[in-house]
């Protein structure tokens, strides 16, 4: 399974409030992506986007987009709930922001407000610990990343490019955020798909992922997999 496959897997297994509605919110939503949005969108009784990127804007798999960051929706949904003018939501997911994340533990407090007890955040997230992850990290703290993306992915830079902070990007990291942030539950899958980096090497480094992924699997390291799959219960 790729790990959109992966993803909508533990989509089917999200549960319904107690009027049988399913309000998922999407964080840190974008234009949205042909990969998870329009399962969400079907799977959902109100999907909801929210992003301070303008992008959020021409996202078209939303019944609802909010331009703004999560923290600043929480602030305002929480005045809403109070008032009886809006409920808590059943599910979110946020699909690659934690890396983009200079205070994990923050976000997740702004998004377990908006979630009811019982409610399931889906996050998908580069590993720290995998090369890719630790030259993200490297390549931002020298403030390289913008150079090198240019040369490697042209295109990626000029539409749809976030910095990376990657703090607390590895099982230990999400486990103590989500703790500190009160979820009640973290659960941390290990998912390696040595295709996801492979446009982001130059053509006589393009094998590189695969080998990795091998020598990682026959060696039983699959704490240095790629990406991390995570699963909250608020
Ligand atoms: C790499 S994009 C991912 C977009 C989409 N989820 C996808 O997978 O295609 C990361 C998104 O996270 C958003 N983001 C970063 N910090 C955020 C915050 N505090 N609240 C909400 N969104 C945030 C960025 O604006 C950006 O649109």
């Amino acid at each position: 399974m790729n790990q959109y496959e992966r993803l909508r897997s533990l989509g089917a297994a999200l549960n319904s409030g107690a009027d049988d509605s399913l309000r998922i919110l999407d964080v840190g939503a974008g234009p949205g992506s042909p990969n998870y949005s329009p399962y969400f969108a079907e799977l959902a009784t109100r999907y909801v986007g929210v992003d301070p990127d303008e992008d959020i804007l021409e996202n078209n798999w939303v019944d609802e987009a909010h331009h703004m960051s999560i923290e600043d929706y929480a602030e305002a949904h929480r005045a809403a709930v109070a008032t009886g003018d809006d409920e808590l939501y059943d599910a979110a997911t946020a699909i690659y922001v934690w890396e983009h994340l200079p205070d994990p533990a923050g976000f997740l407090r702004s998004v377990r407000s908006v979630l009811r007890p019982g409610a399931t955040l889906l996050c998908i997230t580069p590993n720290g610990l995998h090369p890719f992850g630790v030259m993200s990290k490297v390549l931002a703290k020298l403030d390289l990343t913008d150079r090198v993306l240019r040369r490697l992915r042209p295109d990626e830079i000029d539409h749809y490019h976030f910095p990376v902070v990657a703090t607390r990007n590895t099982m230990w990291g999400v486990r103590s955020a989500a703790e500190e942030a009160g979820f009640a539950d973290a659960e941390v899958m290990l998912h390696d798909e040595p295709g996801v980096f492979v446009p982001y090497l130059p053509d006589r480094l393009k094998r590189l992922p695969y080998v990795y992924s091998r020598v990682i699997g026959a060696t039983n390291v699959d704490v240095l997999s790629g990406t991390l799959i995570i699963r909250l219960t608020a």
